[in-house]
């Protein structure tokens, strides 16, 4: 789904004048309060724990830099999932997102590289649990992330064609952060509720078909299987392709990653369309909307 929730956030924000008028000093200028208009800025939420959201965006991340993108991952979550999946070693880190956040830090000076040519890293450590109640009581607290970003993009300072967010199970004041930083949201669902031996495709299937039924085209067609390589490679600090690159995961993860390449940038529609690759009949699915 490209429910452009980030809009609805902002408009929400700018309808109410103290907080409209309520930015400090920190977060204003000029190069903040325009979005940049070459980078497609990507929030990956669900309320539910454990439903594929930093899997998904560690190859979602991974797949759009091997299709030659510059892309930067930004962890939001306190876990630190993203990053570590990535090899980052999050306990010797000077600076993580938390700095950005909570003290001002540029997010240019925060980012470093992952072992994945094109992809890069915001990292969050554990200090970001206390982020929320520090940054509480500012005003204009939701925006911090988005005019770190617009500031970094709009001053040449790096240039990404992907910005992706990942987020952790709840809608704190840092997955606002990224809801509002956002042009677009996807949201990862596990389409079976119990592993039932033999109801599990059944109960697969009717979920898929209501979610599409109620949601319509903003469900996505790319499915993603079980896979128990997506969680080896995760636990080995590499993206699916670099870990199994034969595996169901990948050919999942790279589907998706065309599909998404499609919607974002149609310019591409003609070269993603020959390198599609018809999907096998599924025994699970994450629906990923
Ligand atoms: N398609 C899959 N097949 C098998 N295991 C998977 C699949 N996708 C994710 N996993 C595993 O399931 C677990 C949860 O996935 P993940 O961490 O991506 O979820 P999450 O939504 O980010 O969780 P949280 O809400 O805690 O941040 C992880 O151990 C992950 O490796
Ligand atoms: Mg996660």
């Amino acid at each position: 789904m490209f429910e452009d929730l980030g809009s609805v956030l902002r408009n929400l924000y700018s309808d109410n004048p103290q907080k409209q008028t309520g930015h400090t000093a920190r977060i204003s200028g000029p190069e903040a309060s325009a979005p940049p208009s070459k980078t497609i800025i990507i929030a990956i939420v669900n309320q539910k724990g454990g439903c594929g959201k930093t899997t998904t965006c560690i190859n979602l991340a991974a797949g759009l830099a091997k299709r030659g993108f510059k892309v930067l991952m930004i962890d939001l979550d306190p876990q630190s999932h993203a990053s570590l999946g990535v090899n980052i070693d999050v306990h010797n880190l000077g600076v993580s997102i938390y700095d950005v956040l909570v003290k001002s830090t540029d997010l240019n000076s925060v980012i470093v590289p992952t072992y994945l040519n094109g992809l890069d890293l915001a990292p969050a450590t554990s200090l970001l649990t206390g982020a929320q109640l520090e940054i509480a009581d500012l005003l204009g607290r939701e925006g911090l992330l988005r005019t770190s970003i617009w500031r970094m993009l709009n001053t040449h300072v790096r240039h990404y064609d992907y910005i992706l967010m990942d987020s952790s199970p709840s809608l704190n004041l840092l997955t606002i952060n990224g809801l509002t930083a956002a042009q677009s949201v996807l949201i990862p669902i596990q389409a079976h509720y119990f592993s039932l031996e033999g109801g599990r495709t059944k109960m697969s299937r009717d979920m898929l078909a209501q979610l599409k039924d109620y949601f319509k085209e903003k469900v996505l067609q790319s499915l993603i299987r079980m896979n128990i390589t997506l969680a080896e490679a995760s636990a080995h600090g590499k993206s699916i392709f670099d870990f199994d690159a034969a595996s169901n995961g990948a050919k999942d993860y790279r589907q998706l990653t065309e599909e998404i390449l499609l919607l974002t940038r149609p310019e591409l529609a003609a070269a993603a369309a020959a390198a599609t690759v018809t999907a096998p009949e599924r025994e699970s699915n994450s629906a990923v909307s």
